[in-house]
């Protein structure tokens, strides 16, 4: 891992594996340094990779649909400003299960955590954003409303489209805010939750998508775009 710094800082919330892994390393070889997060009860490879780059990541924990530990985070890190928030934590059901046999408490598990748990993190960590900083969450392509034709992965597809809702609730209850709101769909890639027939590589995606996040860095409003900077149709 290349030494040099950018002096940027990341804040990436859900990085024990994964899309969550890939961006915390791709984000290291890019010279910024990264706060990165894991659940305290599963320890992760994010430790190999804290040990090969010079004290640049450090590993926090937190469990996102436990609103203590996010306040508790947010009370760690009170001091502390960053060029970008992210949050990529999510979890997906068996897609067998449609809208018609989702038990309750599926549903419920799904929708907290991919919806209200990521923007109650961005509601409670948004003050150590800097004013020209990013905030973004890790979305899909299975959140458009608009290119839903074939349906499939019923209650995520759910999941996502109310996490964009509210995403653009946010957006507009902060209309005069200079920061930039992403909302990012990574492509269908191969990891524990895309599966081995996914059509892209971790390395296919993520660099893509740190550069159409970059790129998008300093433009205040928010965006819902894929890994290749393209607009998603909500
Ligand atoms: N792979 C795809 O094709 C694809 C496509 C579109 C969007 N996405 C989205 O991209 C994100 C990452 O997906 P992935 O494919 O990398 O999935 P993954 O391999 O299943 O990893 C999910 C990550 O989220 C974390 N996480 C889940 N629940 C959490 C919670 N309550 N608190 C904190 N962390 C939590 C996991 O931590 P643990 O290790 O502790 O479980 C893990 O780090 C998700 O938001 C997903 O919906 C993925």
């Amino acid at each position: 891992m290349p030494a040099h710094s950018s002096n940027k800082n990341l804040l990436l919330i859900g990085a024990s594996r994964g899309l969550g892994l890939a961006l915390a390393e791709e984000y290291l070889k890019r010279g910024w340094n990264v706060v990165a997060t894991e659940r305290a009860a599963s320890p992760s490879r994010l430790h190999e990779l804290a040990k090969a780059c010079d004290g640049r990541l450090e590993i926090e924990t937190v469990d996102i649909v436990q609103p203590d530990q996010v306040t508790a985070l947010r009370t760690r890190l009170a001091s502390r400003k960053f060029d970008m928030l992210f949050v990529n934590a999510g979890v997906t059901n068996d897609d067998r299960e449609t809208i018609a046999d989702v038990s309750t408490d599926e549903f419920i598990r799904v929708m907290v955590t991919n919806a209200l748990s990521p923007m109650r993190v961005i509601e409670t960590l948004q003050d150590v954003v800097l004013p020209d900083g990013t905030i973004g969450i890790m979305s899909s392509g299975q959140g458009s409303v608009a290119n839903n034709q074939n349906g499939h992965h019923e209650v995520y597809r759910g999941s996502k489209a109310a996490l964009n809702m509210f995403m653009r609730s946010f957006a507009a209850r902060h209309a005069d805010d200079t920061r930039t709101l992403l909302l990012m769909a990574p492509g269908w890639v191969r990891t524990d939750m895309g599966g081995s027939q996914a059509r892209l590589s971790i390395e296919e995606s993520i660099p893509n998508l740190a550069s159409t996040m970059e790129a998008q860095a300093g433009k205040a409003g928010l965006q819902y775009l894929d890994y290749l900077g393209r607009q998603v149709p909500w």
